[in-house]
């Protein structure tokens, strides 16, 4: 049995990319071990996620240090000492330094509620609907040194409606995001999808767009 692979998953809040994720190694869809839940909020509801489905965790306030260095220092700490294969950040809501980037290179992964490039950094859903957008949805993406950059493995797309708004698209983006963090995240364990120099390869061939979750299916090329 091929070993399996070591996760560490950082959250702020509810941790709902979280709890696909437990039940995606839960049910076997992913060959992982989840070693650590961190939060840098106390009072985050994925910590109880975490603990119910007996996974370790820890909390890392970002209020008691007196840098982002300190902090991401804290971080790295607590992470390294789980050795992972991969850091996924499910819902962490703080800026990350260059040191912690670099550290956590081609093995740093994100997800965020729109499809990047458009609408880097927050309130995704609101600018959608201001820009009348005629669709939305989710990016997977290795974690780049600039605020939502690096190369992005898959995007999950919706329809936005007449009667959409910005609570409405954020549960509906956060159906799909549920369904392509654990396929990305599972491509990655499995060898499938890896950064080399900075190329997105897929199967060993340069991946340069990104694949498409549509309609509950997985679209290869577009
Ligand atoms: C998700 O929508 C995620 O994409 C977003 O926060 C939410 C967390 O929900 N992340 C970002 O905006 C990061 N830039 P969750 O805690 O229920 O997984």
């Amino acid at each position: 049995m091929v070993k399996k692979a070591s996760l560490v998953i950082l959250i702020s809040g509810s941790g709902s990319n979280l709890q696909a994720i437990i039940d995606a190694v839960e049910n076997d869809q992913l060959n992982a071990e989840i070693k650590t839940v961190i939060s840098n909020q106390v009072s985050a509801k994925g910590l109880d996620r975490a603990s119910k489905a007996n996974i370790t965790t820890h909390v890392i306030d970002h209020r008691s240090y007196h840098s982002r260095e300190n902090f991401d220092h804290a971080m790295i700490q607590a992470i390294d000492m789980a050795n992972p294969d991969l850091v996924i950040l499910a819902g962490f809501m703080r800026i990350l330094s260059r040191t912690f980037i670099e550290h956590y290179k081609d093995r740093l992964i994100n997800i965020h509620p729109s499809l990047l490039p458009r609408y880097k950094g927050l309130n995704t859903h609101q600018l959608v609907l201001d820009n009348g957008d005629k669709v939305h949805g989710a990016s997977v993406h290795y974690v780049g040194l600039e605020l939502d950059s690096g190369p992005v493995v898959i995007q999950a797309e919706i329809p936005v409606l007449d009667s959409d708004t910005a609570q409405t698209l954020a549960s509906r983006v956060l159906i799909e995001e549920h369904k392509i963090y654990p396929i990305a995240i599972k491509m990655h364990i499995d060898g499938r999808i890896r950064l080399e120099d900075g190329q997105l390869l897929l199967d060993d061939n340069p991946l340069t767009v990104p694949l498409l979750w549509k309609e509950g299916k997985l679209i290869s090329h577009r």
